[in-house]
């Protein structure tokens, strides 16, 4: 192993040997992510070199007598073209998987392993409204019914109207033990001043806890919290060997004291759209299932700096404007994540004849499948025109609009 010279980072044309049965199907030139500093720079015995780039000479190699094979590109993310075709061919052609997993039988399983492990003790479930944890709900639902309780802690940094919705679906359409308590004010007098993103993260999560602590106690005895962590969460938390990104409050944040006997992630193996599907096979409505994803932490990390009252209110209001625009233009299925962010920059602007000094909101929106990676949306300048004019006439406190276009990496998606 040696470090390089040239750092890869990117999409990067990959020379492969296609005779190999991990690349059958592909040509030879492929665009896959590369991200690394080191290189081998010489196989192992027994080992032939498989894929090359131009500054690594060993990206991919194979000893297929002992059915050992390596690469140095991430086949996993949307960036590599036909990546998961690479992922298809070692499960299929070189160990014979047959692929008879369906979601049904995961949801089967799930329900009779939940079953059995929580019997009648109860569980707590940590509903944020968002597709993670609804999915969670439901399947603890279907396994345990009425000894699951749904503690929906409403920290005020939702977006527009969301605390309602989730109310309205849970307790009225699927009939689930439902605990609402709004704890804006406790959230925020936490929060005042403090402008740190992994502060944030470890406050609201750390308070997160604390609420479901207070409301567990009122219930009685609770052997189970129930939380919808899902995969690409519990790499991103670094709990691997990779190193923080952010840390994840359903993951990471957790204090060290917790009042409760055992975690319970079911999720916690699934991609996002293993969720969906989950979500749908479980009965759970489209327009729910199709939701885009909000972290724990909500608005707070869309508030660059400190959060106030009134900066929520200006960044709800401006987020329900973009998302509203982007649905009338037909294209909210189309981009995966797109969200207002409240910057923390003020500048000069003129309305009629005044000279205004306010906020500038900026635009998110990222097309995306494993949230690991993602490009950025090409929305129509019409639709980014009306938006950006909507919020500027309609928010107050706001005289600029800007357009993120960066991609992930090396920006993440969420701005803290
Ligand atoms: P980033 O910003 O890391 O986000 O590119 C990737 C995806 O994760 C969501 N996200 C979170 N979800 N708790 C969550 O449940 C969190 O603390 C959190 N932080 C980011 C983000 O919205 C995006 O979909």
């Amino acid at each position: 192993m040696q470090r390089a010279e040239t750092r890869e980072y990117g999409t990067t044309k990959v020379e492969i040997d296609n005779t190999s049965s991990l690349f059958q199907g592909f040509e030879n030139q492929n665009d896959f992510l590369m991200s690394h500093t080191d290189f081998v720079s010489e196989v192992p015995a027994g080992f032939k070199n498989t894929g090359k780039t131009m500054h690594c000479p060993n990206a991919a190699m194979e000893n297929p007598d002992k059915k050992l094979y390596g690469i140095q590109f991430h086949p996993e993310v949307n960036l590599s073209v036909n990546g998961t075709k690479v992922i298809h061919n070692f499960l299929f052609n070189i160990c014979k998987c047959s692929g008879d997993w369906q979601i049904s039988s995961f949801v089967q399983d799930s329900i009779k392993n939940l079953k059995e492990k929580i019997g009648d003790k109860k569980a707590l479930c940590a509903l944020s409204g968002g597709v993670d944890s609804s999915v969670a709900a439901v399947l603890l639902h279907k396994a345990i019914g009425k000894n699951l309780t749904c503690i929906f802690v409403d920290h005020g940094l939702l977006r527009k109207n969301e605390g309602d919705e989730v109310e309205e679906v849970f307790r009225n359409q699927f009939d689930i033990n439902l605990i609402r308590v709004n704890a804006k004010d406790r959230f925020l007098s936490k929060l005042a001043g403090v402008t740190d993103p992994e502060r944030k993260r470890k406050i609201i999560g750390e308070e997160f806890i604390r609420v479901f602590e207070e409301e567990a106690k009122k219930i009685g005895t609770v052997d189970f919290l129930v939380q919808g962590t899902i995969y690409p969460d519990v790499i991103e938390s670094g709990l691997g060997k990779s190193s923080v990104i952010k840390s994840h409050h359903n993951v990471g944040g957790l204090p060290d004291y917790v009042d409760f006997k055992e975690i319970v992630e079911p999720l916690r193996d699934l991609f996002k759209d293993e969720v969906r599907k989950t979500g749908l096979e479980l009965g759970i409505p489209e327009n729910l299932v199709f939701r885009q994803p909000f972290p724990g932490p909500g608005l707070a990390i869309r508030i660059i700096g400190d959060i106030t009252d009134d900066k929520l209110n200006i960044l709800k209001d401006a987020d329900s404007i973009f998302r509203e625009e982007v649905a009338n233009a037909g294209l909210d299925r189309k981009i995966n994540q797109y969200f207002a962010v409240l910057t923390n920059l003020k500048s000069v602007g003129v309305m009629g004849d005044e000279r205004t000094y306010d906020y500038t909101i900026a635009l998110r929106a990222v097309e995306t499948t494993d949230f690991m990676t993602g490009v950025w949306s090409k929305i129509p300048y019409d639709v980014l025109e009306k938006v950006s004019s909507r919020i500027v006439n309609e928010v107050k406190h706001v005289n600029r609009v800007v357009y993120d276009i960066t991609s992930k990496p090396p920006a993440t998606i969420e701005w803290e």
